[in-house]
């Protein structure tokens, strides 16, 4: 254990305590996508600096049991700080959390890591051994009872039981990003952090760690997943926060989505309108209208798209355009995201 990356990976139970049951816990039951009750994770008002250099500043929210809450935000914004500090490896500069239920305190840090699992963006495997003694290697830093039950289930569970005589080294990134998350499932944590489980992954093993990700979720594991794969996010977790340095944004996707844009209609003609806002403004429904790139795009501001689209086609029926859709705008968590960090950019340079 040379490097601080190596550091990351040991988490050595103390005094035999066994870690509480993740998967026992459904996401139903746990009323997850909401902090209601006993939380996994209560973060509140924290900071962390370097000397001068603030990784996070000021940052609250909690994490419902059987939650899958994603952390996005740019480079630096300071995702990885805030999984080290949760996960002890780092103090905090100020503020307070309880982690899987126990305060985060200096005092605590060895019980918190009996309770919780890290798998940090590189997997930190030692390529010479084999996965089967990778795994063995790491149980036995985690002072783990039934390794060999606990290994089965855990290769069994990202599908590599039949690569576990393999050398590391022989493996692909993707194969070795699933060793890592059988590593970070051995403890069979109450709280999984994901430090960007898919950087730097083809679009086939992403799609496979996804579908771990997924069934965990199923499974009702607390995950706090940091990435900058917004579909990710998107996709996999309950809810999201946009951080950036400080906490920006938090919430279900759809919900940030309602947040930030105003709802709108989506028009394509064949061909663009003489007097489009003689046509759209004769529609009580429509409160504003702004020309799309392509010709004969129109983008309408509407308060209720389900009652605004009906008339906005009798309308143009009227005036004689040939409509090829009329659609609601979709909004991704991309464009939610984009939108803040410009936001922030511009208030930067203001
Ligand atoms: N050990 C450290 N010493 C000094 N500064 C640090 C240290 N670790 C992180 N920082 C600084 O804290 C800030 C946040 O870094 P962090 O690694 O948490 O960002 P991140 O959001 O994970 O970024 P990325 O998306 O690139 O992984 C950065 O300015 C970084 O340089
Ligand atoms: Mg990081």
């Amino acid at each position: 254990m040379t490097s601080e990356q190596d550091v990351d990976q040991v988490q050595p139970s103390v005094e035999g305590v066994p870690p509480a049951r993740a998967g026992a816990v459904t996401a139903k039951e746990s009323g997850a996508g909401g902090a209601s009750g006993e939380s996994a994770l209560v973060v509140e008002h924290l900071s962390k600096r370097f000397g001068s250099r603030v990784a996070f500043d000021d940052v609250s929210f909690e994490v419902g049991y059987g939650e899958v809450f994603g952390f996005l935000g740019p480079n630096g914004a300071g995702k990885t700080t805030t999984v080290r500090t949760l996960g002890t490896l780092v103090a905090p500069t100020s503020g307070s959390a309880t982690v899987a239920g126990i305060p985060l305190s200096a005092d605590n840090g060895a019980a918190i890591r009996t309770r919780i699992s890290i798998m940090p963006e590189s997997p930190g495997l030692y390529l010479r051994l084999t996965v089967m003694e990778n795994l063995q290697c790491f149980a036995g830093l985690y002072e783990l009872d039934d390794v060999r039950g606990r290994i089965e289930r855990a290769l069994r569970a990202v599908n590599l039981l039949d690569r576990a005589g393999d050398s590391c080294g022989s493996l692909s990134k993707g194969l070795r990003q699933r060793v890592a998350l059988a590593r970070a499932l051995l403890n069979d944590p109450v709280v999984l952090f994901l430090d960007e489980p898919t950087s730097g992954l083809d679009p086939v093993a992403t799609r496979e760690v996804h579908e771990l990700i997924a069934s965990l979720r199923e499974r009702g594991v607390t995950i706090f997943l940091t990435t900058h794969r917004l579909e990710e996010a998107e996709r996999l977790c309950h809810r999201v926060a946009i951080l950036n340095t400080t906490l920006r944004l938090l919430g279900r996707p759809d919900e940030l989505r309602a947040q930030l844009f105003r709802r709108s209609l989506d028009v394509r003609l064949r061909a663009p309108l003489a007097d489009p806002e003689a046509v759209f403004g004769a529609v009580r429904e429509v409160e504003g209208c702004e020309q799309a790139p392509s010709a004969g795009g129109y983008t309408l501001a509407v308060s209720d798209p389900e009652i605004a689209a009906p008339a906005v086609a009798r309308a143009l029926v009227g005036a004689g355009a040939d409509i090829l859709s009329i659609a609601e705008s979709r909004h991704s968590l991309e464009d939610v995201y984009l939108e803040l960090i410009d936001e922030d950019v511009e208030a930067r340079r203001g």
